[in-house]
C-alpha cells in the first residue's frame, strides 16, 4: 500500500482539504488528517497534505496560518514516532526566517477563504446541486471579527442561511430577494446560485459593502448600484446597496419589494434593533404584492392556520429557550408554509445565534410592537449539512425565524 496516493474525492480527503481552504484552525486540520489515515498522519497523509494543500498554496494563502499549520503538523507526526516529509520541514523553516512572530496578529490582515459546500449523496436531486456536487465559494475576510462594523468576517448564521438556501432553493428561485446586513455576502452569492430573480444585497457599513462587491466579482456575479437598466442576459447581476437602518426611508425602500427578506446574525446590538425592525416591517409591507402572487398557489397547497403558537424550546435543548418567539406547529407544511407566506405578503428569513436573551427578547418586543409575526422554524427548516468540515462552525447555536406581517 506504501506509496499508493490517497484519493482527493474519498469524504475524508475532501473535508481535510476543504478545512484547509476554508481556514479552520489548525488543530482541526490535524483531526482531519488523522481520519484520512486512519487515526495516524503517515507518511501517505502528509504527502497527500504537501500535494492538495500545502504547495498548491504558494503565495495564495496566509503565510502566518500556513506556518502555525505546519508547526502543529511536524509535532503531531514526531509524536507519532512516524517521520516527517522533508518538504514540510523545508517549508516551515521558509517561514520560521521569512516570517516574525507578531505577523500573524496583524489584526486587520484580509485573507481569502473558500467555502465548500459538499451536498451528500441523497442530494443529487436538488437543483442547487452541481454536478461534482460541490459548491465553492471565495470569499475575502478580515481576521478581525470587528472590522468593517462586524461586516469583514463571516457569521456562522449566514453559514446556516447558505445551508438553508441550497437545501430549499425552491423557495428562493424565482423570487426577488433582499438581505440586510449582508456582510461578505456569502448568503446573496447562494442566491445567486439557487436563481433567485433578484438579489439585493444591503449593509451599512461602506468597508463591508467595498469588500462584498469584492467577493461578487471573485465569484463571477457582476455588481450594479442601479438596476434599471439590467437587460435579461444580467442574470448574474447582484444589487449592492449602501443601506444603514437608521437612516433609511421609506422612500428609499419602497423601490425594492422583494418577496424574500434575509438577514444573519443582525440581532445583537440593542442600539440598532428599533432601526432594523423598522427596516424589516417596511419591506415586510408590500399591499401592492398581493394581488400578484394571490393567483399562485405552491404544488396546489394552500395551508391554513399555520401560525400555531407552540411550546418554548426546552433548557436543554440550548437553542435560545428563554426567548418567546413561537415554535412552529407540528405539520408537514415546511415549503407549503414559505410559499403560503409569500403568497400572502412577503416573508423574512432571520437567522441568529442568540448571545444575549434579552437582546433577543427586545427584538421580539419591537417586532410585537410592528405587529410583525415572528416564528421560530429551526426544526422544520432543518438544512442539510453541507459544511460537515467546519468544526468551528456551531450549526446547533443558530435558530431560524420567520417574520410576517400580522
Ligand atoms: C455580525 S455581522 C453579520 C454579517 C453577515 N450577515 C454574516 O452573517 O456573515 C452584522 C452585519 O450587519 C451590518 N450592520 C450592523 N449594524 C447595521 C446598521 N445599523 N445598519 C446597517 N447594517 C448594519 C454590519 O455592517 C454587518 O455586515
Amino acid at each position: 500500500m506504501a506509496g499508493e496516493e490517497l484519493d482527493p474525492t474519498v469524504p475524508s480527503c475532501l473535508r481535510l482539504v476543504s478545512a484547509f481552504l476554508a481556514m479552520e484552525p489548525p488543530h482541526v486540520l490535524i483531526s482531519l488528517a488523522r481520519d484520512c489515515g486512519g487515526g495516524s498522519i503517515t507518511e501517505r497523509v502528509q504527502s497527500f497534505v504537501w500535494d492538495q494543500c500545502l504547495s498548491k498554496s504558494d503565495g495564495k494563502s496566509h503565510a502566518p496560518y500556513l506556518k502555525s499549520f505546519l508547526k502543529k503538523l511536524i509535532v503531531e507526526v514526531e509524536s507519532q514516532g512516524f517521520e516527517v516529509l522533508a518538504e514540510l520541514y523545508e517549508r516551515l523553516a521558509f517561514y520560521m526566517t521569512s516570517l516574525k512572530d507578531d505577523d500573524s496578529a496583524k489584526g486587520n490582515s484580509r485573507v481569502l477563504k473558500c467555502i465548500s459546500f459538499l451536498f451528500p449523496d441523497d442530494c443529487y436531486e436538488l437543483p442547487s446541486c452541481p454536478k461534482s456536487r460541490k459548491l465553492v465559494v471565495q470569499l475575502q475576510c478580515s481576521l478581525n471579527m470587528l472590522e468593517g462594523d462586524t461586516g469583514c468576517s463571516v457569521w456562522p448564521s449566514s453559514l446556516f442561511l447558505s445551508e438553508f438556501i441550497l437545501s430549499f432553493p425552491d423557495i428562493f428561485s424565482n423570487k426577488s430577494c433582499f438581505e440586510v446586513g449582508s456582510g461578505v455576502g456569502l448568503v446573496g452569492i447562494c442566491l445567486a446560485h439557487v436563481k433567485a430573480s433578484k438579489v439585493m444585497l444591503s449593509d451599512g457599513d461602506l468597508s463591508s459593502l467595498e469588500n462584498l462587491k469584492r467577493n461578487l466579482e471573485l465569484n463571477q456575479l457582476s455588481t450594479r448600484a442601479d438596476l434599471s437598466e439590467r437587460s435579461t442576459e444580467d442574470l448574474d447581476l447582484v444589487q449592492c446597496i449602501h443601506l444603514p437602518w437608521e437612516s433609511a426611508v421609506g422612500s428609499e425602500l419602497q423601490d425594492f419589494r422583494p418577496d424574500i427578506i434575509l438577514g444573519a446574525d443582525v440581532i445583537y446590538d440593542p442600539l440598532c434593533l428599533p432601526h432594523l425592525v423598522r427596516v424589516l416591517n417596511f419591506l415586510l409591507d408590500r399591499g401592492k404584492l398581493r394581488s400578484h402572487l394571490k393567483s399562485e398557489t405552491c404544488n396546489g397547497i394552500e395551508p391554513d392556520n399555520i401560525h400555531i403558537e407552540g411550546e418554548a424550546h426546552s433548557a436543554d435543548s440550548g437553542r435560545g429557550s428563554d426567548t418567546q418567539a413561537k415554535a412552529m406547529p407540528d405539520e408537514d407544511a415546511n415549503f407549503e408554509y414559505a410559499c403560503h407566506a409569500s403568497k400572502e405578503g412577503p416573508v423574512a428569513f432571520i437567522a441568529s445565534v442568540i448571545r444575549n436573551v434579552d437582546t433577543f427578547n427586545c427584538f421580539l418586543a419591537l417586532a410585537d410592537e410592528a405587529n410583525l409575526n415572528v416564528v421560530d422554524v429551526t426544526e422544520k427548516f432543518m438544512p442539510f449539512s453541507l459544511l460537515p468540515y467546519l468544526h468551528s462552525y456551531a450549526r446547533l447555536s443558530i435558530r431560524l425565524f420567520t417574520l410576517t406581517r400580522l
